[in-house]
């Protein structure tokens, strides 16, 4: 089986990017059609042939990848080549996705986050990341201890390489909505970093996995209690110096 076979399920629905049921989803919410024309040209720039209907998120009755504040994500294709292609929201509170590709760009020079694939003023095109949001996984999958433990380890050390490049993400305090759970896990969605901000990627993911919320809560039903002081005296030592021994201390403070 291809690559391209695994990441499309029999419910998908391939269709013409000029298919007029993907109006409502190339300019979403509102129909512009100066919009609607610039992106379908955009796309085939990027050499996008047609988008996959499928996936968890329902947007005026059609199934794609995912829905944010900022953009819609639907499957996409390039020849036979699956991407995911985020389209800018047409009341996205800016006016191009520049930004949000100069900090992708950042943290995939440090190995973090889908690969960037193409991107032009309305549209990011990137690896499609096929696999369960972090919360769907916590709750949905029986992990093991040894497992979740390693799957929080790797996300610190993503979040330790984002620290170490001083690209803050921004919103690593919400984990649930950011990071997929694949063959690894995968940081998405750079909209809100930031290179001027202090880094706190490693503190805020720590504090979403093993102190407060919805996640946490899970996180301590599988493995058990964590030492709650010994992770803030961790984290608070950590923000003051971000260096590799502290952040090893943090690490150390995961009951394993
Ligand atoms: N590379 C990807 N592969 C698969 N799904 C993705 C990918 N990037 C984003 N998604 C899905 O789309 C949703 C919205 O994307 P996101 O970048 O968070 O948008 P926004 O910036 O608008 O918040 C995510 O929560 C996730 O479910
Ligand atoms: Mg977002």
């Amino acid at each position: 089986m291809t690559l391209s076979q695994q990441n499309v399920s029999f419910l998908d629905e391939e269709l013409d990017i000029r298919s007029p049921r993907l109006i409502p989803i190339i300019s979403y919410p509102h129909f512009l059609e100066s919009e609607y024309k610039d992106r379908i040209i955009e796309m085939e720039s990027l050499g996008i042939t047609s988008i996959i209907l499928g996936g968890k998120t329902i947007v005026n009755g059609a199934h794609i990848a995912g829905k944010g504040c900022v953009g819609i994500v639907v499957k996409a294709k390039a020849g036979s080549k699956l991407c995911a292609l985020k389209i800018r929201r047409t009341d996205a509170d800016r006016k191009t996705m520049d930004n949000e590709v100069r900090f992708h760009k950042i943290a995939n020079s440090t190995c973090i986050g889908p690969n960037l694939e193409g991107h032009t003023k309305n549209l990011i095109a990137m690896e499609l990341v096929t696999g369960q949001s972090i919360i769907d996984w916590v709750v949905g999958y029986k992990a093991t201890k040894s497992k979740m433990c390693s799957l929080a380890a790797a996300i610190l050390e993503q979040c330790f390489s984002l620290d170490e490049a001083g690209l803050d993400h921004g919103e690593l305090s919400r984990l649930t909505r950011h990071v997929i759970v694949s063959d690894k896990p995968y940081i998405i969605d750079f909209e809100s970093a930031s290179t001027t901000r202090k880094t706190c990627n490693v503190t805020a993911a720590a504090q979403s996995l093993l102190l407060y919320g919805i996640i946490a809560n899970k996180v301590k039903k599988i493995m058990g209690n964590t030492d709650k002081e010994k992770v803030i005296q961790a984290l608070r030592t950590y923000k003051h110096f971000h260096t590799r021994a502290n952040f090893d201390a943090i690490l150390r403070s995961l009951p394993i």
